[in-house]
């Protein structure tokens, strides 16, 4: 079976890499020990068949620092706790030159040109492998044609400030959408796949 790859985009209305506040950003909905719609459908409904997460050194080191279980707070809900055991537990690879220590178990540092990475992983034993951003390295896999669909979650909001995901591609890519989502507090989950001749 050929390992899937998927992009997770998150980005506001503007093309922003960043997760500005809004009306319902931070509130939770319903039960709190349930994860709600939005976190389901961007994270705990997608994550079963995948076995590896990879991550640039900046978003690597985010999801350390706040992701990981044992830096979690007690007074998380129980979903985020379930969230960090998936994360503690699966294969992380975190691209970087400069980072030597992870500090987070399953992790592996990679680093080079990113396609040569991609088919190295894809002939490893495994699930479906995620890249999890940040967003330069999600421009990359846009780039060049390297995920074979990608999650879009846009929050409702015109920022003005952060990375852009748009500004450094200067040729078209064409995705297919498969399916739509909108979220109680006006973000949209847009999932697409990639068009290959
Ligand atoms: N999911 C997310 O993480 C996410 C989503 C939205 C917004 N953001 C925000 O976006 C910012 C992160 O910015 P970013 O897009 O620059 O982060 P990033 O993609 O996580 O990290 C970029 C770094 O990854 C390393 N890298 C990427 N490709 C590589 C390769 N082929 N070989 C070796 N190293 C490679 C390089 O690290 P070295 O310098 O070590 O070589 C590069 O500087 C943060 O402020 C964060 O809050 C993050």
């Amino acid at each position: 079976m050929t390992r899937k790859i998927t992009a997770n985009l998150y980005m506001t209305l503007d093309g922003r890499g960043a997760f500005p506040k809004y009306p319902g950003s931070d509130l939770p909905t319903g039960d709190p020990d349930e994860p709600d719609e939005f976190f389901r459908s961007m994270w705990t409904s997608r994550y079963d068949d995948v076995t590896t997460v990879i991550m640039g050194r900046r978003s690597f080191v985010g999801h350390r620092d706040v992701h990981s279980e044992k830096n979690r707070k007690p007074k998380d809900p129980k979903f985020m706790f379930e969230y960090s055991r998936f994360l503690d537990r699966v294969d992380k690879v975190c691209l970087s030159h400069r980072l030597k220590n992870l500090g987070w178990e399953n992790s592996r540092l990679m680093k080079g040109d990113l396609a040569t990475i991609i088919n190295k992983l894809k002939r490893e034993k495994g699930g479906n492998i995620i890249a999890e951003g940040g967003p330069r390295l999600i421009q990359e896999f846009i780039r060049r044609d390297l995920a074979d669909d990608y999650w879009f979650l846009v929050m409702p909001v015109i920022y003005g400030q952060g990375p852009q995901y748009w500004r450094s591609l200067t040729q078209q890519r064409t995705l297919k959408l498969l399916s739509s989502s909108a979220m109680p507090y006006g973000e949209l989950v847009l999932h697409y796949s990639s068009v290959r001749k």
